[in-house]
This record gives structure tokens, C-alpha cells and sequence, in this order.
């Protein structure tokens, strides 16, 4: 694989409307039908806890094909007290350059920069056998649970990654998605109208 044919740079900000496009036809019926990603993007970008320094996209041929961006959280440590983390996403790759390696590029070039940073580590929800191969492992591993999941409940979507090793010894505690995410599907489906039409699918495989 070549990977000299990108470049990752920061997002411009009059990009964004390009990034929430590429977002909707990256996730589009691939956990629901129709996706939120895109407005969920959008509306992080204004969150106090975006990291703009970690806002990334990749670019091929003069054309944006990836992103990925980090947010600010915290774990809500066992006994009180929080510990600083990170978690992330959206990331994407477009449709058609899935699977050639681009969404390890810029997941590894990311997480390099945040740790760079000082961030010491990143916990959020995906799949092991993409994010297993950039060091990821399951969160229950270092004693992180997820917030409002039953005790027994399968959680292996929920992974972590130090980025400064033993930053999280001796942490057991609770993790906290964001408020941001937390998008309402009214707002979603207004957002959306400004897209060029797209058909919601109900697929197998999805989430929701
Ligand atoms: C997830 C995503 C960013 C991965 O980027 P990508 O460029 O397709 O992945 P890569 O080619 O870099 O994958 C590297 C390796 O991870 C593994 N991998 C990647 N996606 C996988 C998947 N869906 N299932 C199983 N393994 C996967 C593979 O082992 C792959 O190597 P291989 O193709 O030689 O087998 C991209 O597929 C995407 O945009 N998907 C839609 C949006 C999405 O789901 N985003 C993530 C939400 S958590």
C-alpha cells in the first residue's frame, strides 16, 4: 500500500460542509437507516469539548476522503474524582476506498497527535477487528465501564487505548459519552433536508 498518496491536514472551515457530506455517505444505513453523523459533527464542532488541534481530514487527489476528530471527556473514577480522557469520532473513509488502509492512516496519524498533546488515553465505541489493530483493546480490560450499561451486559463495542502507558493504573470508574452526541432525531432529520436526497434503508447488520 502506498501510503504517500495522502496528505492529512487540518479541517478548513470552509470545508465542513464537504466533511458532513462525506460523514453522511460514509455512515448512511450502516448502523440505522439513514445516519446522524453528520449533524453530530456539526455540532460538535461548537462544543467546548471539540479539540480543534485534532481535527483531521485526509486528502487524495485534491479530494477530501477521510476524517476523524476527538472530544474532551472524562471517567468518573470509583470512590470520586474524574480522570481526563478522550474519546472520538466520527471517523470515516469514503464508500468507495474502504478497506485499502486509509482508515488506519489517519486513526494512527490521529492518535499520534494526541498523544503528542499530552492526552493520556481514548476510550469510545467500535469495532475490535479495526480498531484492535491500532493498539485498542476492550475498556473492561483496564476497568472502565460504560455508563448506563446493565451489569453482565456485553460490552465489548467499548474499547480504550492509553496513550501514555499506565496512565490509567490503579483507575476503575465509569466512562461518560459526551453530552454533545446526544442529538435528537427531529434535529436530524431538519439538518438532512439541506443534503441531496438519499434513501433510508432498513439492513441487516444494523445497530438500530
Ligand atoms: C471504519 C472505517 C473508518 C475503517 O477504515 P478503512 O479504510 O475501511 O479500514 P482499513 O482498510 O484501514 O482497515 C484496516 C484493517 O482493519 C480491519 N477492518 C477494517 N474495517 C473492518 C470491518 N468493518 N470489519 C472487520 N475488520 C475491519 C481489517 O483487518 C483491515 O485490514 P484488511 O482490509 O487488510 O483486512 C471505514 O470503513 C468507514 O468509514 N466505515 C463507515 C463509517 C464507520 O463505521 N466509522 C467508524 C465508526 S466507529
Amino acid at each position: 500500500m502506498n501510503i504517500n498518496d495522502v496528505i492529512i491536514r487540518h479541517e478548513k472551515e470552509n470545508e465542513r460542509r464537504e466533511v458532513e457530506n462525506l460523514i453522511r455517505e460514509a455512515f448512511w444505513n450502516v448502523y440505522r437507516p439513514g445516519c446522524s453523523e453528520h449533524y453530530v459533527i456539526h455540532v460538535l464542532r461548537d462544543d467546548p469539548a471539540f479539540v480543534s488541534e485534532l481535527n483531521f481530514v485526509m486528502e487524495k487527489d485534491g479530494r477530501i476522503i477521510g476524517q476523524n476528530m476527538f472530544m474532551k471527556t472524562v471517567i468518573e473514577k470509583d470512590g470520586g474524582g474524574v480522570v481526563d480522557v478522550l474519546t472520538m469520532g466520527p471517523i470515516c473513509v469514503t464508500p468507495e476506498l474502504k478497506r485499502r488502509g486509509y482508515g488506519k492512516i489517519i486513526l494512527d496519524y490521529s492518535l499520534e497527535r494526541a498523544a503528542e498533546m499530552g492526552f493520556g488515553a481514548v476510550l469510545f465505541e467500535g469495532n475490535i477487528l479495526f480498531y484492535g489493530k491500532s493498539g485498542f483493546t476492550y475498556s473492561s480490560e483496564f476497568g472502565i465501564r460504560y455508563h448506563d450499561l446493565p451489569e453482565g451486559a456485553d460490552a465489548s463495542f467499548f474499547l480504550c487505548k492509553e496513550l501514555r502507558t499506565g496512565y490509567l493504573d490503579g483507575v476503575t470508574g465509569v466512562y461518560q459519552t459526551p453530552q454533545g452526541y446526544y442529538v435528537s432525531d427531529e434535529d436530524v432529520e431538519r439538518f438532512d433536508r439541506d443534503f441531496p436526497p438519499k434513501q433510508k434503508l432498513k439492513l441487516p447488520g444494523q445497530l438500530f
